[in-house]
């Protein structure tokens, strides 16, 4: 179970989906059905949408995020967002470095390094994916590849200032394929990932840290994988579609229970 130091965190990634009357319908659902879920809640959505969901946010414990950022304030680069324009839209979080933006969009960890530091100025919670491909998990690259990324993106602060910080480790042949991380896997991986935090930044830091898996987690894997101590949270791209089903993930059972 995650230490009581985190407080859970499952996030719904709806990735390029869904019309304004559909997104609408979803956040009212989720919002509708959020009750007094132990962990916090966040809605990250289209830029398109972001506006409508905040109003139909407004004054519940849902939280809403973006998607991505760019990384100056304003200025002449056509068709980015800025940091200003998310939290003027009612934005308080957003996903960065997404695998699918480092794979089709050649993100490096300098610009998502960069990413990193807007969000923080603008108050925004970023939540910083990371996560190897098959490839690297069959080379035995896994810790090497997640510590690149941790180093790359996380350079130059102060762990003051990383506070905020959400990390989501997300292997990236688990997303969108069906096969989960076992929970054994996604520990060793998470556990890793605070080992490096303290490396990097110090014990407090690391300790304060919440680390979320993403990668297929379905209504029926979530309760095992919140189970283990170094899971603290969901990052969830399918099955946050549904009201259905993102709620059931929203209400993970008592992790002692699941066992
Ligand atoms: P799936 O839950 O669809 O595998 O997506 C995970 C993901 O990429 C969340 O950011």
């Amino acid at each position: 179970m995650s230490s009581p130091l985190r407080k859970p965190l499952i996030a719904g990634n709806w990735k390029m989906h869904l019309t304004l009357a559909q997104s609408l319908e979803l956040a009212r659902a989720v919002r509708d059905g959020v009750g007094d879920a132990a962990s916090e809640v966040a809605l990250c959505v289209p830029f398109t949408a972001l506006a409508l969901v905040a109003e139909t946010l407004r004054g519940s414990r849902v939280r809403l995020g973006a998607q991505d950022l760019h990384w100056e304030t304003q200025g002449a680069f056509t068709g980015e967002i800025s940091p200003v324009q998310l939290v003027d839209a009612g934005a308080t979080m957003t996903i960065i470095a997404h695998s699918e933006r480092r794979r089709y969009f050649n993100e490096t960890d300098e610009a998502v390094n960069k990413k990193l530091r807007a969000a923080l100025a603008a108050k925004l919670v970023p939540i910083l994916c990371i996560g190897e491909t098959l490839e690297e998990r069959e080379a035995q690259r896994t810790f090497k590849v997640l510590q690149t990324q941790l180093e790359g993106g996380l350079k130059g602060f102060a762990p003051v200032d990383l506070a905020p910080l959400v990390i989501a480790y997300e292997p990236v042949w688990a997303i969108g394929t069906g096969k989960t991380a076992t929970p054994d896997q996604a520990q060793q991986a998470h556990l890793f990932v605070r080992k490096t935090c303290a490396r990097l930044y110090g014990e407090g830091f690391a300790s304060g840290c919440r680390i979320l898996y993403g990668g297929s987690v379905k209504a029926d894997n979530v309760d095992r994988l919140m189970a283990e101590p170094d899971i603290d949270g969901a990052l969830v791209g399918g099955d946050s579609l549904k009201a259905a089903s993102f709620l059931r993930i929203v209400h993970f059972q008592a992790p002692a229970a699941a066992r």
